[in-house]
């Protein structure tokens, strides 16, 4: 994971992932990790934040308290949320400048409730800052990803995350038609998990289902990067002794094709109750894929097969949200309007 360094100004685009945190300014990611954190069970202090959290992960012991503070895109534990953000900050600014910032902008998914927003908003108030703000994620991706949201055309956005997935149609600076469906990446890899538990009595853990994911994962099964099989290390279930077994892309393709599928419906549910001018646009315009997802083997390839659009996937899907929030905050006078409290 990335750390870019100490921010130079004093405002702050913050987007709190279910998998990872970014911090950004009016200019540059500034911080990028895994939205993990481990306390010494003890007395509750911080014992790792970020990559050392995440190293540390499904290898603790009862001293050890490793908690992943959000879930489905919203935060699930305010404490642990609270202190990993406060750590992440801590990292990438300078100490002077928590007497103060200027302004933070925080993404939050476009489905979420009064409450779950509350939660967030809180998590930031820690930071004294004069203005802080909320933007929803799927628009400050089609801001990241150079579209002119401003406009009244169409245009539709998908953004595979960790715990959510939203699919969006933008037009005016706002959102004409959405779904949102837990079927992301954390889904993939428990169906990857479940796979190794009924077809061969093995136990793999999480991150070891999140690399058979990103280095053999494909949704389709002809690529044309076609990856080498992976030998995957587990416990056999039975026994409890430790086991390897090889797959290949083929396989990871037929787990994860029920996740696709309900992904493809929902782009499809979005197209049916988005307005038949916005429609229209989007058949020109096509579908703009982003998040850590659209870095899955194949997922160009299986969509255009599959919805008939054009399919344009970005190629630096993880950072979209915090550009876009980025853009905001550079040129606040011409997208102030996307911003709310
Ligand atoms: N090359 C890859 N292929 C497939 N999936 C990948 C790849 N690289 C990362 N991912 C997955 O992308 C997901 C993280 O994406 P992202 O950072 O956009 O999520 P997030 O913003 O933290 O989550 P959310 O938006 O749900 O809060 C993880 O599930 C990760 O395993
Ligand atoms: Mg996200």
């Amino acid at each position: 994971m990335i750390n870019f360094g100490f921010r130079r100004s004093k405002s702050l685009a913050v987007d709190l992932g279910n998998t990872t945190t970014m911090v950004g300014d009016e200019e540059n990611v500034l911080l990028c990790q895994p939205s993990c954190i481990v306390f010494n069970a003890s007395n509750n202090s911080v014992k790792a934040v970020g990559s050392k959290a995440y190293e540390m992960f499904e290898k603790t012991h009862d001293d050890l308290k490793p908690v992943k503070p959000l879930r489905g895109g919203v935060i699930a534990d305010y404490y642990s949320a609270s202190r990993l953000i406060h750590e992440l900050v801590h990292r990438c600014c300078s100490v002077s400048w928590f007497g103060g910032f200027d302004t933070i902008v925080t993404g939050v998914p476009y489905h979420t409730t009064e409450v779950e927003r509350r939660a967030l908003r809180d998590a930031m108030d820690q930071f004294t800052a004069r203005r802080h703000y909320l933007i929803y994620e799927p628009v400050a991706a089609a801001l990241g990803l150079g579209l002119d949201i401003q406009s009244p055309e169409g245009k539709l956005v998908l953004d595979i995350g960790g715990g959510i997935t939203e699919i969006v149609v933008i037009s005016l600076s706002g959102v004409a038609a959405f779904q949102s469906l837990k079927v992301a990446g954390d889904a993939f890899d428990t169906a990857i998990q479940d796979h190794f538990r009924r077809h061969y009595n093995m136990a793999i853990g999480m991150k070891t289902a999140e690399q058979v994911k990103i280095q053999v994962g494909s949704v389709v099964p002809d690529p044309d990067d076609e990856p080498a099989p992976m030998l995957v290390r587990g416990k056999d279930l039975i026994t409890g002794i430790p086991m390897i077994r090889k797959i290949d892309h083929r396989e990871v393709c037929e787990i994860l094709e029920k996740s696709i599928t309900s992904l493809e419906h929902s782009i499809v549910q979005t197209l049916e109750t988005c307005p038949p001018e916005l429609a229209a646009d989007i058949y020109e315009t096509g579908l703009y894929v982003t998040g850590g997802g659209a870095m899955l083997r194949g997922l160009k390839k299986r969509l255009e097969s599959r919805i008939k659009l054009k399919v344009h996937i970005d190629k630096d899907a993880m950072y979209a949200v915090t550009r876009g929030i980025s853009k905001v905050l550079k040129e606040h006078r011409k997208y102030g309007s996307v911003l709310f409290e």
